[in-house]
């Protein structure tokens, strides 16, 4: 791919842009954010890195949006964290109007790209990129299902003292409390998890992977995780650019798969050239798809608090 551009030079987005360097997922890696100084700064020290590891992609910073003119692809970061004395609505708002501006420079300046949204309330921020870029379905994905199901996985492995490497999980859902891991879904080299721990051990690490999130926030304090959500967005676009047609859990735009109709939510999707190809759907024990409905139904709350 000819480039790639991260917006939101933060965290998450810096972090991303540097794994894409050194994957040469694309012969450039643009960084786009506000703060004059951070994306050319973060990026001249990341193409610093270069010559010691070893790739060739060339990162650059900006803070227009002509720098991504052409991009194949966008990972979108850009937001604000909560502030004291601001709502979770007021945050859902602020960040809705940022991911709208983001979004509709995308679509200015790079009308084929592909979307891969990861800024939160991540369900409902896939969304306004929708509205925002005008891009089908199939070119705006949302980053919440890879990382989910990454802690799972990484909490089993530590419980059983294996490799991650065999260990195959899905988490769906809304990116949040309601996500929904799905233990039926969940095996260890093909053996069922069920038959390797006892039911109130998985529930420990069900819950444990539904705080996930808050679990990173009790220890930094001052932000979120980045490491492992940086991860899991590069490797949904390793996916696209190498066409790997991965099967991936993603936020896809659903049209009636799962019973649900007009919302983004978690569910396995594969991901190639083009970007989402297919949504796969898989049978569902009742109780998965109480949670599943809960989850959606979560979804659908914070979208009315936007409108
Ligand atoms: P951060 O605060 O480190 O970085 C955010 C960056 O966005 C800042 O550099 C800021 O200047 C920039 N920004 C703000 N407004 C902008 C605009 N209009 N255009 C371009 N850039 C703009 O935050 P961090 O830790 O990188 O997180 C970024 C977002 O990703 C947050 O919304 C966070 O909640 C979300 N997140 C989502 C995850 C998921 O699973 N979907 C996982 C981790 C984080
Ligand atoms: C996380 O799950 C904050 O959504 C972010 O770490």
């Amino acid at each position: 791919m000819r480039k790639i551009t991260v917006v939101g030079a933060g965290n998450v987005g810096a972090t991303a842009a540097q794994r894409l360097a050194e994957l040469e997922l694309a012969r450039e890696i643009v960084m786009v954010d506000v703060a004059d100084g951070i994306p050319q700064g973060k990026a001249l020290d990341q193409w610093e890195s270069a010559p010691v590891e070893g790739f060739d992609s060339r990162v650059t910073g900006a803070t227009s949006y002509d720098a991504a003119a052409g991009s194949g692809i966008f990972i979108v970061t850009a937001g604000i964290a909560r502030k004291p004395g601001m709502s979770r609505d007021d945050l859902l708002k602020t960040n809705a109007g940022i991911v709208r501006s983001v979004c509709t420079e995308i679509a200015r300046v790079a009308p084929d790209a592909i979307i891969i949204m990861v800024s939160n309330p991540l369900d409902v921020m896939c969304h306004v990129a929708m509205e925002a870029s005008g891009f089908p379905k199939e070119r705006v994905i949302g980053m919440a299902g890879v990382l989910d199901t990454a802690r799972y996985r990484s909490f089993i492995a530590l419980e059983l003292d294996c490799s991650v490497k065999d260990i195959q999980a899905l988490v769906l859902g809304g990116h949040g409390d309601t996500m929904v891991p799905l233990a039926s879904y969940t095996s260890v080299s093909g053996i069922p998890l069920s038959q390797l721990l006892p039911q109130d051990r998985i529930d420990a690490l069900v819950a444990r992977t539904r705080s996930g999130g808050a679990e990173i926030v009790a220890h930094l304090k001052t932000g979120s995780a980045y490491y492992a959500p940086s991860s899991a967005a590069v490797q949904m676009a390793e996916a696209i650019v190498r066409d790997h047609r991965r099967i991936l859990p993603c936020a896809a735009y659903l049209e009636g798969e799962y019973g649900q109709e007009g919302i983004f939510l978690g569910v396995p999707c594969k991901l190639g050239e083009g970007g989402l190809l297919q949504i796969l759907e898989v049978e569902l024990t009742d109780a998965e798809q109480e949670a599943l409905q809960k989850s959606a139904d979560a979804v659908r709350e914070t979208m009315a608090a936007l409108s």
